[in-house]
């Protein structure tokens, strides 16, 4: 895997929030040099622009399995959200099911829609997990979408994707995924999906301002593009036919301006980086130290361990309940061992394994909670 110093700012620090934040990449700094250089290149710079946007679709095909041509960018998973909720036409008595524990980005886009008649539905969980079983008794023939995420960014659970899609592939419903805590850790077949987002800056490796979306559009043709500009069309009537133009045929429709070039170079650096380590690998990397984690929670005892411990449920997240934030939180502070949701003050601590990570910085984290003085 990777070491610390193939980072910036991380020698002394033990990072466990990729699933927060994720450290700038060394070699991320030829990207931006790169960047730097063409952008001086006046018009060439397109072209050149224009090539890193085709690897870098390409590279998100190979990582989700899928045509490259249905891979396009938007500037946050929380946008891909809102593009199906403007995209779809809605009519009174749809739904949509989600879950209670979902990000606030896969809940709050549909709010809307409830003013016209279009119902949320919500499925509960139960010990922290969302069953296939609940999902499916929410689901019934007014369903158009079902919004799940892949592995939940606030319980670590990492739902079947076969068995999702062919749970909601026996209605009439969208599957719209949200892989920002899978994609980059663990293998992901977005083609099982309609619609997937993913946000760039966690497992990834990249930063903010690009998060790629996949649109199956054989699938799902009619969703369409809820904002136009110049950058979603393959042609235009141009001064003569000002109102003429057609659609990209693909999912470069998406995006109707410029896209922020500088993280899609900096995207490219990143997935070059995951793909030559191969995603199995990763995958079998992050859960052994998540497995080495959990089963260290276990024997400490007294820990709410929210994540369930079977690898086919578990990737690179273990979240925590507890009531002892404050006190966690300066524990580690004082060996400078990041998590997340100490700095938020949330009930729920999230302890991440990616490629940097070691067994090591595991017993350093397992050390400092064992230090906390018995309640
Ligand atoms: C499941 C999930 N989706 C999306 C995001 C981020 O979305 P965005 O790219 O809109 O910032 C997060 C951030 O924590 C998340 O946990």
């Amino acid at each position: 895997m990777l070491s610390r110093s193939d980072f910036i700012g991380i020698d002394d620090t033990t990072h466990l929030c990729a699933g927060g934040e994720a450290p700038m990449l060394r070699s991320h700094q030829s990207a931006i040099e790169q960047f730097t250089h063409d952008k001086a290149m006046g018009e060439m710079a397109r072209s050149r622009q224009a090539d890193i946007i085709e690897a870098t679709r390409t590279q998100c095909a190979e990582l989700l399995s899928v045509d490259a041509s249905d891979i396009g960018f938007v500037s946050s998973a929380s946008e891909g959200i809102n593009i199906v909720a403007y995209g779809l036409d809605w009519a009174a008595g749809d739904n949509i099911v989600i879950a209670d524990v979902e990000f606030a980005s896969g809940i709050y886009p549909w709010l809307a829609l409830q003013s016209r008649g279009v119902e949320l539905r919500i499925v509960k969980h139960r010990n922290w997990q969302i069953s296939l079983d609940d999902i499916s008794a929410h689901i019934d023939n007014r369903t158009r979408v079902v919004l799940i995420s892949h592995v939940s960014m606030f319980t670590g659970q990492r739902i079947s994707l076969p068995a999702l899609s062919k749970l909601v592939r026996q209605s009439n419903a969208a599957l719209v995924l949200d892989t920002t805590h899978a994609a980059g850790v663990v293998t992901v077949d977005a083609s099982l999906a309609d619609v997937v987002v993913t946000s760039c800056y966690k497992w990834l490796l990249g930063i903010h301002g690009t998060a790629v979306f996949y649109w199956n559009r054989h699938r799902l043709p009619q969703l369409k593009p809820p904002f136009l500009g110049w950058n979603s069309v393959s042609a235009a009537g141009g001064w003569q036919q000002p109102t003429q133009m057609s659609l990209h045929p693909d999912a470069l429709r998406f995006t109707p301006g410029n896209p922020a070039f500088l993280s899609i170079y900096i995207l490219h650096n990143a997935l070059n980086t995951l793909l030559k380590l191969g995603i199995d690998n990763i995958e079998r990397h992050a859960l052994s130290l998540t497995g080495q984690l959990w089963t260290g929670l276990a024997s400490l005892g007294g820990w709410e361990i929210m994540t369930p411990f079977d690898e086919p449920s578990r990737a690179g997240n273990i979240c925590l309940m507890t009531d002892r934030v404050a006190e966690v939180a300066a524990a580690l502070k004082a060996r400078d061992v990041l998590v997340w949701g100490t700095y938020a003050g949330d009930a729920r601590l999230r302890i991440s394994c990616h490629v940097y990570n070691t067994p090591a910085d595991v017993d350093i984290c397992l050390q400092a909670l064992d230090d906390l003085p018995a309640r």
